[in-house]
């Protein structure tokens, strides 16, 4: 069942993304070559702490972390740990927060130091294919729509889509209904309508689409090992309106000249 949102509450959910949106720009002040992503990970958590939020994943289905680490061939839900950043590694960095009882869900892939052009390349087209998604995004359409519109983009460049994972409705839940794949077919599922809010999280693959899981049950990977992007906003239909609730305008400030 999808729980449209009054003005009140998305007020609230605006509220979430703001604190989530925050919290990556606080976060992409110390990515750099030689930090560990436990570092990241304990930076995520006090800040969402010190401005009145929960780090929403810390614990959820016993999830160890308040981030969720992606480097390289990680495609979602890796942990943080001892790893040290590398120059020329990605690193997606995924997180929810909660902030009186909403949540606010978004994922920023960053560079370290200088990374191949071939790697940009996914990430740009990954973000990009966020935006396409969004752009198909529309009150009286359907997730289907998103969906082939992310889809269509990222193969046309020659990358593939992960099916196993999925965007989502998001409020008091971290995941509610509907689903929102990044593929599949035009016209179908259920209808984008006022009061809908949702997340929108291309996962795209340099490689082949297929993905292993490791024995922790969480880290999700690629097959083949090659690199994956992610990039993630939370939004709201208002009326006739979708309004972008997350933003990268944090991150992409510090980043500067280095942003995606
Ligand atoms: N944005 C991620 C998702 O939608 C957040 C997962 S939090 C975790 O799946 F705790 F499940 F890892
Ligand atoms: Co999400």
């Amino acid at each position: 069942m999808i729980y449209l949102k009054t003005p009140d509450e998305i007020n609230q959910m605006r509220s979430s993304a703001t604190l989530v949106s925050r919290t990556l720009g606080e976060v992409a002040k110390w990515i750099e070559p030689g930090v560990t992503t436990l570092k990241l990970d304990t930076i995520a958590r006090e800040f969402i702490r010190d401005n009145g939020g929960k780090p929403a994943c810390l614990g959820y289905e016993g999830f160890p972390g308040t981030l969720c680490i992606e480097v390289n061939d990680v495609i979602v839900h890796g942990f943080p740990s001892n790893y040290v950043l590398r120059e020329g590694d990605i690193i997606g960095i995924d997180t929810v927060v909660e902030k009186d009882g909403f949540m606010g869900d978004s994922c920023y892939t960053f560079p370290v130091g200088e990374v191949d052009a071939a790697v940009i390349n996914l990430c740009r087209t990954t973000k990009e294919s966020l935006y396409v998604g969004i752009e198909a995004c529309r009150p009286g359409k359907r997730i289907g729509d998103i969906a082939n519109a992310i889809q269509t983009y990222c193969e046309h460049r020659g990358y593939s889509i992960v099916r196993e994972m999925c965007g989502h409705g998001i409020g008091r839940d971290m995941h509610e209904s509907p689903e929102v794949p990044n593929y599949g077919r035009r016209g179908i599922g259920p209808v984008i309508r006022n009061g809908m809010c949702i997340c929108i999280e291309p996962m795209i693959n340099m490689g082949s689409r297929n993905i292993i899981i490791d024995r922790d049950g969480w880290t999700c990977r690629t097959r083949d090992h090659k690199p994956s992007a992610h990039y993630e906003h939370t939004l709201a239909i208002v009326g006739d309106e979708v309004e972008i609730l997350t933003t990268f305008d944090y991150v992409e400030e510090v980043l500067q000249d280095r942003f995606i």
